[in-house]
């Protein structure tokens, strides 16, 4: 990369660590997440069937969990190559997307995310995702990012479907809240079917 591309990327890194940087889309912006937004993660994730399709969150989900959350991800994230997003509408923080590391993927950087239930079935993961993607691609310059979502949970795969996401292998993960190996259905997005648009336009339609 040249050091005339490299710095606007820098740039947007260093506003992230600053808490400056936000991503718009049509309807949602994202945001480094905040010490006050705990009282919002802790109501949303109080939800089993949010909880259970993630692999590292407790059940069940304390108010003292979403506030030791937002304490290990204010930590500089050029130490810890985590870049979580609070995704938020005009009724305030509605969900998380993030590109982050996972012990049980040591190779990989990975996409994950969670809305509150009152926000699923309206595009919001599917647009949120697409700036994060955005912002690993261009700001990262990484050159895949990986997923994976529990074989029981079909919307998450529909939605990374949606942004052009391709089936790997099977890999059963832990889940923390179900406390047990749940089936896993690994995926990847190569940095060049990002860019062509994804293999799959028809998530655009939520975005008006
Ligand atoms: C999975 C989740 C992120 C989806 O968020 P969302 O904002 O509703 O997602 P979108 O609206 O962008 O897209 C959902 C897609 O899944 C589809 N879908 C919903 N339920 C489905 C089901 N049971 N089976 C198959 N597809 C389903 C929707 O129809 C939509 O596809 P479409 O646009 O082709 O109609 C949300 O339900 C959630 O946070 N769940 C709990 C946490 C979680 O699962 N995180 C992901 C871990 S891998």
């Amino acid at each position: 990369m040249s050091e005339a591309a490299a710095k606007p990327r820098l740039k947007q890194i260093a506003a992230y660590d600053a808490g400056a940087l936000t991503l718009a889309g049509p309807r949602v912006t994202l945001r480094r997440p905040e010490p006050g937004d705990a009282p919002r993660v802790a109501a949303l994730m109080n939800d089993f069937d949010v909880v259970k399709n993630l692999s590292r969150a407790p059940w069940p989900y304390e108010p003292q969990d979403a506030a030791d959350w937002l304490a290990h991800i204010a930590a500089p994230t050029t130490a810890r190559g985590d870049y979580p997003f609070a995704v938020v509408t005009g009724e305030g923080l509605v969900g998380v997307v993030g590109i982050s590391t996972n012990p049980q993927n040591p190779e990989g950087v990975e996409l994950g995310y969670w809305f509150g239930r009152p926000y699923w079935g309206q595009g919001y993961a599917t647009e949120a995702a697409r700036l994060a993607l955005e912002f690993a691609f261009h700001d990262l310059d990484l050159q895949k990012i990986d997923a994976g979502h529990f074989a029981d949970n079909a919307a998450s795969g529909r939605v990374l479907q949606k942004l052009g996401f391709a089936y790997t292998e099977d890999a059963p993960r832990f889940s923390k809240a179900r406390n047990c190996e749940v089936a896993c259905r690994m995926m990847i997005l190569p940095r060049g079917r990002f860019a062509e648009g994804g293999a799959n336009q028809e998530g655009m339609r939520h975005g008006g």
